[in-house]
């Protein structure tokens, strides 16, 4: 899908040459992700993404969606309802379409950035983002973009690797980090747990494993206040 392509691929991605260059990161790597991911996920993982996926409920949109490996996991109500999907990688969203079409999905799969999503204030039931939030350049900004699109009260469901509860293992993400960042834009001691608390929003699942690497988190937005 090019850049440049008309509705809902119409807006470009972010862009910056740091930014762009890690687009095209995803673009080549698009090929081999499943299988790489089918790997860390027997190992680090299993189950995580249909755990976090059944907790989705109404119109539900994933951030950064890559080749859709959660689409298989959505309750029939949540497609039914509307499900969206925004990523930034052409390439990866090519894939994530030709698997929607295998699974006879009908979903909404568009080019967008996480960090300034072109979505309506509390647009969704539910936003979902898994396995994205350790690539995505201003993770911060992604979060906080998650929270905009939600309706006051809807459900931020995240899961990703996160910085280790073990000293060793934290080492060796930092050591890690020197290389995976400026190459591949890849962190390892990010906690989006963190800034859902700073933020105010109401923690309603948790669960951390693998040493404290693996991380998935249920939280709700506040409700609109009385006027
Ligand atoms: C490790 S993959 C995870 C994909 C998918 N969420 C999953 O669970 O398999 C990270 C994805 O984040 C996407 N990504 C990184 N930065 C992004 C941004 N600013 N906006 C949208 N997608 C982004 C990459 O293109 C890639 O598809």
């Amino acid at each position: 899908m090019a850049d440049d392509a008309t509705g809902p691929d119409a807006r470009p991605p972010s862009t910056g040459r740091r930014l762009h260059r890690l687009r095209r990161r995803w673009d080549r790597e698009a090929g081999a992700y499943d299988r790489a991911m089918a790997v860390a996920e027997r190992r680090l993982f299993p189950g995580v993404r249909q755990q976090v996926c059944a907790l989705a409920q109404g119109r539900t949109l994933e951030v950064a969606v890559g080749t859709g490996l959660n689409l298989a996991h959505y309750p029939a109500a949540v497609v039914a309802a509307g499900l969206t999907g925004v990523e930034w990688s052409p390439a990866m969203l090519d894939h994530a379409r030709r698997r929607a079409a295998d699974l006879d999905l009908d979903v909404d799969l568009r080019l967008g950035d996480a960090q300034d999503l072109d979505l309506p204030d509390g647009a969704f039931d539910t936003v979902v983002c898994t396995f994205s939030l350790c690539a995505i350049a201003d993770h911060e900004a992604a979060l906080a973009e998650m929270a905009r699109v939600v309706r006051p009260g809807g459900l931020v469901l995240l899961a990703d690797h996160v910085v280790s509860t073990s000293w060793p293992l934290r080492l060796g993400q930092a050591v890690a980090e020197l290389v995976s960042v400026p190459l591949a834009g890849e962190h390892f001691r990010r906690r989006p747990l963190r800034w859902v608390e700073e933020h105010g929003l109401d923690v309603e699942r948790h669960e951390r494993s693998r040493r404290g690497v693996i991380e998935w988190v249920a939280a709700r937005t506040p409700a609109r206040p009385a006027p």
